[in-house]
């Protein structure tokens, strides 16, 4: 039996977050959907909640009556043991629920919650409500993205968040320069990647286990916008010698030019951000790249992407903070010249690494359905390191591995360069 006060309040904060962030917005945009791989506001808070009732409420409250039966299909992702899902790429159809009956549907599973973590909980129960909350998190950066998205194809340019004048200033200011770049020799070695355990992570993250590195380099902070208007202005979209094969491939026939959200007015390159449009700040990160366009910037610039592990090991030394915007809408910000060897691990943009996304020596899915949460993914993707602005508090750490495919581009998603010795 676990102990079950600070967890409660955990799982409050995090239901209350979601809640929160959707706050800035109308009814109508809780609807949206603009691609397969987006979903709407409306199905990611009703989805979070899904995920409590079917792993926890359902099996622990026998006389418990969920309020529409049919919301375990409409709100399944991916889990076949539990039961068949409603089509991924008809999300944005969900006119009914309503707005309000989800949020009922919400508070519902709040109470149930609430009566179980208020009694003592079985370990398994424990690992299921960290895990939940993990999954909420996520889903919650999933919103900022998602919403993003389906703001940016609409010519209007929706904002989230408009700020005063003076606001805007200080998040988009471009006065100061950005950090000289450095690098940072590691020796390699045998060395310890993966989870230790002390506190909750996903399935993906381990077991802890030793990987060989060959002696290697790491840039100090991020690949900045200016730099990779360097990269566009020296040809870099034309020059197919500095691109993977498929990244040539999607680049052809996608006509990029430039990373997601870079928009011209007037003649003039503006980013558009949650916010609106805005100029583009030139010691900001560059983020919002495919795998591809990651790698590619990495070739033009006589370098690499790094593997997860030389990123994980240069990282473990350092305490996972980062400088966050102040705002509730997430952009990445320019760094403000700290004294750490490694910069903008956290907060800023997830960054690619050239791994692929497989399992660990030793791996074992999560017992049960949520066993389908990471391991059925091994294939086919990149693991990304570190966090984004997008990322929810203290959910980043240093095993935690993301995973995208390398044509995703509308995550925040940016790089730091690698060398080899
Ligand atoms: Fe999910």
């Amino acid at each position: 039996m676990k102990n079950k006060s600070t967890l409660l309040t955990k799982f409050q904060r995090c239901r209350k977050y979601s809640i929160d962030i959707c706050e800035p917005l109308v009814t109508e945009d809780y609807s949206l959907q603009a691609e397969i791989f987006t979903s709407p506001t409306k199905w990611h808070i009703a989805h979070t909640s899904w995920f409590f009732e079917t792993f926890l409420i359902k099996p622990h409250f026998k006389n418990y009556q969920t309020p529409n039966p049919q919301y375990a299909v409409l709100f399944n992702s991916y889990y076949n043991a539990v039961g068949p899902q409603f089509s991924r790429n008809r999300r944005g159809l969900i006119s009914r629920p309503t707005v309000s009956e989800v949020l009922e549907y919400r508070s519902v599973v709040d109470e149930y919650m609430q009566k179980l973590l208020s009694s003592d909980i079985t370990a398994e129960q424990d690992y299921l409500v960290r895990l939940g909350i993990a999954h909420e998190q996520q889903h919650q950066e999933l919103f900022f993205t998602d919403l993003k998205y389906s703001f940016y194809l609409n010519p209007v340019f929706p904002t989230y968040q408009i700020l005063s004048d003076s606001e805007q200033t200080s998040l988009f200011a471009t006065q100061t320069i950005a950090t000289p770049n450095s690098w940072h020799n590691y020796d390699g070695g045998l060395v310890d990647i993966g989870s230790k355990d002390e506190v909750f992570s996903f399935d993906n993250e381990g077991p802890r286990h030793r990987q060989w590195l060959q002696p290697f380099t790491l840039s100090n902070r991020l690949v900045t916008n200016s730099e990779y208007l360097e990269f566009i202005a020296d040809g870099g979209y034309q020059r197919s010698e500095l691109w993977l094969s498929d990244g040539w491939a999607l680049i052809q026939k996608e006509q990029w030019q430039k990373p997601l959200y870079w928009n011209e007015i007037d003649g003039l390159l503006h980013n558009y951000t949650l916010h609106g449009n805005q100029p583009i700040n030139p010691n900001a990160p560059v983020c919002h790249l495919s795998g591809y366009e990651a790698d590619a910037f990495a070739s033009w610039a006589g370098a690499r992407l790094p593997t997860e592990t030389e990123w994980e090991h240069a990282a473990q030394s350092q305490l996972v903070i980062g400088e966050k915007s102040k705002f509730l809408t997430p952009h990445p910000i320019q760094d403000s010249h700290t004294s750490a060897d490694l910069t903008q691990l956290y907060q800023q943009c997830w960054q690619w690494t050239s791994s692929a996304y497989s399992p660990y020596p030793g791996y074992k899915a999560a017992s049960g359905a949520v066993g389908e949460y990471n391991g059925k993914f091994m294939a086919n993707q990149l693991v990304l390191k570190g966090s984004s602005c997008a990322t929810s508090e203290n959910h980043a750490r240093v095993s935690y591995r993301n995973f995208f495919y390398p044509p995703d581009r509308w995550q925040f998603t940016g790089l730091r360069l690698a060398k080899s010795q």
